[in-house]
């Protein structure tokens, strides 16, 4: 067998990856005597001891591996697929959604982030049933009692406390985890689709670093293989009568060539980047520019409940949803002169741009321009008409602009992409009823009360058409 490898480097010309798998399938399979490496050349024996250490890597690879596959298999808790034929797991998942909604939706929501975690997957993420259910009835004992996960998932949640349910049974909590794993079959026609926008994929961390270590190993393996081809290329190289000169492994990772490899690789990145800069330019979700003046949707929304049509005021009656000018608060701040968070500080620029004087209590000077920093943009190749969603599809403000009622800064909250667009176009049904919008569409009306169409969606009324979101 060892004459074997000796014959593959010395007789065979060609270097290929055939010979290559060859050496490391017997050095790895073959324990190699020390009289053995003596017997050989210098040069073999190098090759030699490089190929011992891929084999301790592929052997470390497989035990990472092995451990990974059995941390998660013990971490899991096990909650069981449903389907629709499935009568009694059907009836338990609609328990669990009432559950769901009555109790935990203030606070989760299924596939993304709310004041809690995106619950789906949390059965990976726990270890036992037992804790899982001790977190719901009450996470402030189980934290108190020192246990790791809890810990560490109520530290990432800023320490924000999760209600507790002492009266739910962990029957009823199974339930709740079955309806999360199977939302579908709970609610068969998904009336109001989840916002695919802020949906946030909470990749466990124990898998992520599990992760990088293989694809640490996995790059070692690739800097040691490429060491030995050039090995053997140069025994080959030398073996036709080259004289070809040594170099170590460092000199030859700093070469010329894999300088030149680098400069390619680089500048195929900043190609695509540039590229993919320019696709997202002005669609940035999550920009929350600091305004001119410290304006907070929580104080005026969600504290005072000022309707959004009371300032946004075109909203439900044209294409733009108009930002309101300094007049409108007017309104108010001509007797409200001072706020809880900044005092007269911010109310006085009001003040000062609409010329109006707090003391004598009337207009001094003329009003300034007074400009909001533009969140939204939208490029302007793209037709968006707020009134036909709000109005027409009677969709809320929130599912397009998130839980405005808390946000103490506004921001940008969806992605505002064109697969945004079209998605919620497929999933969300159109309201027929009492519509007179939809007269025209009395084949859907037809088929709907025929029974043969279960419902339309905006996608069947042309919602996906290029010339309908694009002039
Ligand atoms: C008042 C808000 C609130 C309500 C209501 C609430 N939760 Fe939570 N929940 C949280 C927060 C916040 C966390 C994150 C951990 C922390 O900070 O305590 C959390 C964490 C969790 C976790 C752990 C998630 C993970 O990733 O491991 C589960 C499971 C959970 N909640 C289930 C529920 C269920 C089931 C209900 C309804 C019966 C519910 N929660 C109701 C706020 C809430
Ligand atoms: C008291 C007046 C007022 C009310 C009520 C109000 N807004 Fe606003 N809104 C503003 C002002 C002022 C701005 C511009 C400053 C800022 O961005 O915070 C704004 C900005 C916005 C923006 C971002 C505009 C941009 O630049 O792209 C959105 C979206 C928005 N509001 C949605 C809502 C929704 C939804 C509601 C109701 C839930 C609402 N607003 C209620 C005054 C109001
Ligand atoms: C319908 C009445 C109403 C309108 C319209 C209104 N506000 Fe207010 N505003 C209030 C109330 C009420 C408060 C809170 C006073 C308090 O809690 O002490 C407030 C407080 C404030 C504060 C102080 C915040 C703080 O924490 O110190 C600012 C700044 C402010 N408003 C800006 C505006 C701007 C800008 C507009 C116009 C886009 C506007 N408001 C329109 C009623 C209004
Ligand atoms: C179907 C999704 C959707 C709904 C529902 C929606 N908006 Fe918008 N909103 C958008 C988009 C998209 C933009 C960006 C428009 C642009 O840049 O031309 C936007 C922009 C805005 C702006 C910035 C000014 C403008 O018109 O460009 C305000 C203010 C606003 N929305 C308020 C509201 C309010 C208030 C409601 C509820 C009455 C609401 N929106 C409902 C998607 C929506
Ligand atoms: C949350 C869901 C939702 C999102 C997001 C959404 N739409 Fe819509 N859209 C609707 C609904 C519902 C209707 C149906 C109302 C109607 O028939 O007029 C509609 C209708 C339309 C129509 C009229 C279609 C027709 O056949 O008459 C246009 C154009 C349109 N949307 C453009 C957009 C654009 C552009 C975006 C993205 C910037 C967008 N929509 C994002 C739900 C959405
Ligand atoms: C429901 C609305 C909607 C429909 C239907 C739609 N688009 Fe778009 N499209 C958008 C929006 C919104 C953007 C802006 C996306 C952005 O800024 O990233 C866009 C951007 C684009 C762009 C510019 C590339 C980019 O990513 O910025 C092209 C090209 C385009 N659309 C082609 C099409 C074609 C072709 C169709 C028909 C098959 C189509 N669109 C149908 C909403 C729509």
């Amino acid at each position: 067998m060892f004459n074997n490898i000796v014959n593959v480097i010395e007789f065979q010309q060609n270097r290929n990856y055939l010979d290559l798998f060859q050496i490391v399938l017997f050095s790895t399979f073959h324990k190699i005597k020390t009289t053995e490496y003596y017997i050989c050349t210098e040069k073999i024996r190098r090759i030699m001891y490089n190929c011992k250490s891929l084999k301790i890597l592929c052997q470390l690879i497989v035990v990472i591996l092995f451990l990974s596959f059995t941390n998660n298999a013990s971490a899991a808790v096990a909650v069981p697929d449903v389907v629709a034929t499935d009568a009694a797991g059907v009836a338990k998942a609609k328990e669990g959604m009432a559950l769901f909604k009555a109790n935990c939706t203030a606070c989760h929501a299924i596939d993304k982030k709310v004041v809690g975690p995106a619950l789906t997957g949390v059965w990976d993420r726990w270890e036992s049933e037992d804790k899982l259910v001790a977190w719901v009835q009450n996470s402030g004992k189980l934290i108190a009692s020192g246990d790791p996960y809890a810990n560490k998932i109520f530290n990432e949640y800023n320490k924000s406390v999760m209600q507790s349910f002492p009266t739910l049974n962990k029957e009823q909590i199974q339930n709740i985890l079955l309806y999360i794993k199977n939302p579908g079959v709970a609610a068969p026609v998904a009336a109001t689709p989840a916002p695919t926008a802020g949906t946030e994929a909470n990749t466990a961390d124990s898998s992520n670093w599990l992760l990088w270590a293989l694809f640490g190993f996995l790059a070692v393996l690739a800097i040691l293989l490429w060491n030995i081809t050039s090995k053997l290329d140069k025994v080959v190289r030398e073996k036709a009568g080259e004289v070809v000169e040594d170099k170590t492994i460092v000199e030859k990772v700093f070469s010329k060539k894999t300088y030149k490899t680098l400069l390619f690789i680089g500048s195929i990145l900043l190609v695509f980047n540039v590229f993919n800069g320019a696709i997202d330019l002005g669609r940035s979700q999550g920009y929350a520019p600091e305004q001119p003046i410290k304006f907070s949707h929580a104080l005026h929304v969600g504290q005072n409940q000022i309707e959004c049509q009371y300032c946004h005021t075109s909203v439900e009656k044209s294409k733009h949803a108009s930002i309101p000018g300094l007049q409108i608060c007017m309104n108010c701040h001509k007797y409200v002169k001072q706020g809880p968070k900044y005092g007269t500080e911010e109310i006085a620029k009001i003040y000062a741009s609409q010329g109006w004087d707090p003391d004598q209590s009337k207009f001094v000077k003329a009003p300034k321009n007074f400009e909001w920093i533009k969140i939204h943009n939208l490029p302007d190749h793209v037709y968006f008409n707020h009134s036909q969603h709000v109005k027409v599809g009677g969709i809320k403000c929130q599912t397009c602009h998130g839980k405005v009622e808390e946000y103490e800064v506004m921001k940008q909250f969806a992605p505002l992409s064109m697969g945004w667009c079209i998605n919620c176009h497929r999933q969300t049904e159109v309201k027929f009823a009492d519509n007179k919008y939809y007269s025209v569409f009395q084949k859907y009306q037809d088929e709907l009360k025929k029974g043969t169409k279960a419902k339309v969606t905006v996608a069947d009324i042309g919602g996906t058409e290029c010339q309908k979101c694009h002039y």
